[in-house]
């Protein structure tokens, strides 16, 4: 059976839309990308569409590939200080010759809305429930609590370790509440088949399209598909999704699965910085 990514991220847009109207809330979330990426180009212009329909104000910047890393910091450094903005996002991948971490760590942590600064990965880590979560694996979270399916001494294996998914996610799981047992995979691990095949929930994020065959996985298996992947003209995910569905109880689409959420989670993180921001009376 399909999980409707969509849909639950329908109803959760849906009440964000609804408080940021009641409220009177003025969110608004800044977006840095370089302009010579056209994947970038495209998932940011899917969150800024998301953004306009529950009313979020946002901001694009698209940056020449030859800008410095000093060039990017200044920017930084402003949107930090601009008391209209929210919530910055520096779209990544960046060019080899800024230092990504470094740009990270810039964002003033209350505005740091991918939740990726150490301030807030630790925060994460401790269990904080002010927290800013990393968007993906909190979206995948809350998928899995609203449809029921619980993590509890599961055996959970997630595919990749990437900082934007694989890591945080499997810190999230295997905290007190989800409890799960994580197993994290990437390259160098060995018997990748033998740990898949005794996994109750797949998680795969590692963008290779079809890796996740049905003789990978378990009857009756929770697969979760975070792959965004192009072949044949197609967006394919890293599940073989066809094949892999008569196998699994319940699967994510691509699309239509995580990624919906990823922005659901991305908007409810931008009402929080909002919040936050009004709270301290820093945008005053
Ligand atoms: N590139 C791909 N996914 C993401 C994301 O969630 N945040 C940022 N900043 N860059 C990305």
């Amino acid at each position: 059976m399909d999980i409707n990514g969509r849909a639950i991220a329908q109803v959760i847009r849906t009440t964000l839309e609804t408080e940021i109207e009641k409220n009177k809330y003025t969110p608004t979330l800044a977006f840095f990308l370089m302009e010579d990426h056209a994947p970038s180009r495209v998932y940011v212009g899917m969150k800024q569409r998301a953004c306009q329909e529950v009313g979020i104000t946002s901001i694009k910047e698209e940056l020449p590939v030859s800008i410095t890393e000093k060039g990017l910091l200044e920017k930084i450094d402003n949107a930090n200080k601009d008391p209209v903005i929210d919530a910055i996002i520096v779209q990544m991948p960046l060019p080899d010759h800024i230092d990504s971490n470094k740009i990270i760590c810039a964002i003033d942590p209350i505005k740091d809305v991918d939740g990726f600064h150490p301030l807030n990965i630790g925060k994460m880590m401790i269990g904080d429930k002010n927290a800013l979560l990393p968007c993906t694996p909190h979206g995948i979270c809350k998928m899995l609590e609203i449809e029921n399916i619980s993590t509890t001494g599961k055996n959970v294996v997630i595919l990749g370790r990437s900082l934007i998914v694989g890591r945080p996610l499997a810190n999230l799981l295997s905290q007190k509440g989800k409890d799960a047992t994580v197993t994290l995979l990437h390259s160098r691990s060995q018997n990748l088949k033998s740990h898949l095949l005794n996994a109750d929930i797949v998680i795969s994020a590692i963008g290779i399209p079809h890796f996740v065959k049905e003789d990978m996985v378990k009857q009756g298996a929770v697969i979760i598909d975070v792959g965004m992947n192009h072949l044949e003209g197609k967006l394919v995910g890293d599940v073989d999704y066809t094949k892999v569905k008569k196998i699994a109880s319940k699967i994510t689409p691509v699309p239509g699965g995580v990624g919906p959420m990823t922005i659901a989670m991305l908007l409810q993180n931008t009402l929080q910085c909002h919040i936050q921001r009004l709270k301290s009376n820093l945008s005053l």
